[in-house]
Order: C-alpha cells, then structure tokens, then sequence
C-alpha cells in the first residue's frame, strides 16, 4: 500500500510536460451523428474509431494513464435500444481490438459497477484485463457503468470491510487504496468534447487538481491534431496546487542554479 501515488492535496505531485495522466469524457457522439442524418448508434461506432487514434497518440507521446468515460451509471436512463447497442459494441470492441492492444504493450483496465452488465460481457472484461495485466507502455481504463459517487461510496464500503475499526476515523491515506484508481496517479489533464461544461459525475475525487480543458469538437471527430491543442493549452497552465506564483518562480530559479 506503501506503493500508491502521492495525493495532490498531501504531497505537490512532479509536474511532467507531456501529462502522465489525460482523462477524457468522450461527448458528442449522438450530435455528431444526427449533423449526418444518421442514427445516434451511428456515432458511437465512429467514437470507437476515435478512441483508437487517442490511444495510439498517447502511447507514441508517453502518456502513461488514459481514462475514459465510455458509460456514466446514469446512462441506463437513455432508450433501452442504445443501452443495449452500446452493450453490444463494447463486447465487439474487447473482442475484435484487445489482441491488438497486447500487441501494443497496453494494459487495459475496466472501472465501474460490473454488476449491471450480463454474464459475457463480464467475462469478456475479466479475460481482457487478465491478458494485458503485465503490459507497460500505456494503462487505458476504460469507465463503463462508472459513477464517481459510487467510487467514493464503494471506497468506504470497502475499507470499513476491511478494516471495521476505521469507523470510528479514518484519513485520506486510509480511504485512498479502495478507490477504483488507487494505482493511478491523479489525472494531469481532464479534456471534455462535445461543447458541455461539466464533470457528469466522473473522477469526482481524483480530478482536485487537474487542469480542464473543453472543447466543442465532437468526440467522432477528436483525432491526433486536436489531442495536441489540448495537451498544448496544458503545457501554458501554471499548475500551482495552492501556492502562489511568486513561489513557484523562486523554485525554477533555485533548480536552474543548482543545474
Ligand atoms: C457520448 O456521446 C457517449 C455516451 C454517453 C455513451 P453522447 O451519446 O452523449 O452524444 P450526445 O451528447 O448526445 O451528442
Ligand atoms: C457523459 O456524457 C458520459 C459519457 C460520455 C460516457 P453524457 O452525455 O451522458 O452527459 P450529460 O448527460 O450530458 O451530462
Ligand atoms: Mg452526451
């Protein structure tokens, strides 16, 4: 336990120029479609496609963490034919791309409430993070049926299971190890497509600190190009985790005379 990464509210985290950690919540897909006359379902097999080229970018930049918001716990809301062909393209998609993400030396990880979704989808999840456990090069999580409320929930639940004399008091440090991405450091860079400026109950916990970014590009359309002004608008930001500027500066200038 010793191992997990610092919190940003306990220890200033190393500032890194190409993020370490990018979350994204891919908006936009049913709006991308409709511009096309096309049915909704129709956009989220072209976001699927979007994903892949997000993927590749970020493993050849070394982005180390990548998360993304594929279904909220609120979207069984939405008509039960999307839900269930939404169902259906993640079980194509572990299918028909998790070879070639060992392939790619990725890791895939899948966060939420798995006890939603029916039995093959479960396993097909299990196997693909099974395979890819050892990998490397890029950790892609993939959120699905995620809700950040429940991670906070779930995170408590989970302690005080564990360790039922925590209910009395506990800390941060206590609760951090039960949190869906408790082996992730927090993410550097939070990017939303589809124009909406909201959270829509992601990463509520892990994103204290994280630089946002929203964009009206819709997620179909997110390619290489607009993941780089995204990661350009990061690198302008002053990341100062409750400090004030003058402070910073008078560090950079201690590290540039010790260099
Ligand atoms: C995001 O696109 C994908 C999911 C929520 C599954 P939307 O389906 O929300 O697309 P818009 O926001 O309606 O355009
Ligand atoms: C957030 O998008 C969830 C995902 C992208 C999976 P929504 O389209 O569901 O968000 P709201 O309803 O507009 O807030
Ligand atoms: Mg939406």
């Amino acid at each position: 336990m010793t191992n997990l990464p610092p919190s940003s509210t306990r220890i200033i985290p190393d500032i890194t120029s190409v993020p370490r950690h990018i979350a994204v919540i891919m908006d936009g897909n049913g709006r991308w479609a409709k511009q096309r006359l096309m049915p909704r379902v129709a956009g989220h097999q072209r976001g699927v496609e979007a994903l892949r080229e997000v993927v590749k970018a970020c493993r050849d930049m070394g982005v180390e963490y990548l998360t993304v918001f594929a279904f909220s716990s609120e979207n069984w809301r939405r008509p039960a034919d999307e839900v269930s062909f939404l169902m259906k393209l993640f079980l194509k998609m572990l299918e028909r791309e998790v070879a070639k993400l060992h392939q790619n030396d990725i890791r895939l990880k899948i966060i939420g409430d798995r006890s939603r979704f029916d039995a093959k989808l479960g396993q097909a999840m299990q196997d693909a993070e099974r395979l890819t456990a050892s990998n490397s090069a890029l950790t892609l999580t993939i959120a699905a049926n995620y809700g950040g409320r429940w991670d906070v929930m779930q995170a408590v639940k989970a302690m005080l299971k564990e360790q039922p004399q925590l209910v009395q008091s506990f800390t941060e440090e206590d609760l951090q190890p039960f949190f869906s991405m408790s082996d992730a450091p927090e993410p550097d860079l939070f990017i939303r497509t589809g124009g909406e400026q909201r959270i829509s109950n992601f990463l509520l916990w892990q994103l204290a600190y994280t630089e946002l970014y929203f964009t009206d590009t819709l997620w179909p359309a997110f390619d290489r190009i607009e993941l780089n002004k995204a990661i350009a608008s990061y690198q302008k930001r002053e990341r100062r985790f409750g400090r004030t500027s003058e402070q910073l500066q008078r560090n950079a200038g201690q590290r540039d005379q010790n260099a």
